[in-house]
């Protein structure tokens, strides 16, 4: 496996892979890696020849007030986990490689409306931020295939319609949330959890699944929405957003919308976790 630091390294690499006609799969991360990162990478190694991963902390997508700073970084820990798996190339670039010129003068990409729901109302800056380096990443890397997980539901959509809009030639997969055995979905952010809180949180994809339940028995959207933000509010999380959505334009759903998801953000002490189900009333 070889760890590249800028971008000549790794697209030098990359020519070589494409000249003897082999096919890359990309999976861009920002490190301090779980289970959920590394089935990512295992999807990549079952669907081409060479996995490439990209370990980076986009400032872009943190707003001022944001865990910027104190984000787990376990760049030695990630780097053995990736061997050990067998990714072929890991990209580890700095910001003055991503933002040479600092990231206020950076060019921009965005997504309109579908970024302004959910995460992108409470954090006006994450999908610009997010849009922009996998933009950017994307057109480093040109992989055939690029992996991202259902965890981060609405960025997997945003990057969709990014991707197609934009005529990026790479063909996006998505996997499955990876859950600890009690249910609650891995994420970088679980490390910043207390105990007592780590007890509690996963509560959150009990409730989704609670509210699955009773929107298959016909129970109504809003109530269904009411009752389980009671629910997570008793327990002590403050939700920031928790919706029916239809599956495909992630607004609210109405009674025509066939495939759902359910939605939810909400902060746990000073830690914010996201999770989100699908179901289908077909
Ligand atoms: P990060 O949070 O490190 O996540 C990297 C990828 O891992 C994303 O596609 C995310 O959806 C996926 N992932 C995280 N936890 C998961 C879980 N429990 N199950 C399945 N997949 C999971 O998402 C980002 O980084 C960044 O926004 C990035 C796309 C790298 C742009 O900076």
């Amino acid at each position: 496996m070889k760890v590249h630091h800028t971008i000549e390294s790794l697209q030098s690499d990359l020519l070589t892979i494409k000249k003897a006609g082999k096919t890359t799969a990309f999976v861009p991360t920002m490190g301090n890696l779980h289970q959920g990162h590394l089935d990512l990478v295992k999807k990549g190694l079952s669907l081409a020849d060479s996995v490439i991963v990209s370990i980076y902390v986009n400032p872009l997508q943190f707003g001022a007030n944001e865990d910027l700073s104190t984000y787990p970084r376990t760049l030695d820990d990630d780097l053995f986990a990736l061997k050990e798996l067998g990714a072929a190339h890991v990209f580890v670039p700095t910001d003055e490689i991503m933002y040479p010129e600092g990231k206020e003068v950076h060019s921009k990409v965005s997504v309109p409306k579908l970024g302004d729901r959910h995460c992108g109302a409470s954090r006006p800056q994450f999908f610009g931020g997010i849009t922009t380096i996998v933009a950017k990443l994307f057109n480093i890397v040109q992989a055939d295939i690029s992996i991202f997980g259902e965890k981060d539901f609405q960025q997997l959509a945003v990057i969709r319609k990014m991707v197609e809009d934009l005529c990026i030639s790479t063909k996006v997969v998505g996997i499955p949330i990876v859950r600890e055995d009690d249910g609650l979905a891995m994420s970088s952010r679980n490390n910043y959890l207390s105990s007592d809180e780590r007890m509690i949180a996963p509560t959150l994809h009990q409730t989704l699944l609670a509210m699955k339940e009773k929107i298959l028995e016909g129970v109504e959207y809003e109530k269904a929405e009411t009752d389980a933000i009671d629910a997570l509010n008793n327990k002590g999380f403050v939700v920031d957003y928790l919706n029916v959505c239809n599956s495909k334009s992630l607004e609210p759903a109405t009674s025509s919308d066939k495939e759902l998801v359910i939605l939810a953000a909400a902060m746990l002490g000073k830690t914010r976790l996201i999770d989100n189900i699908e179901l289908s009333l077909k």
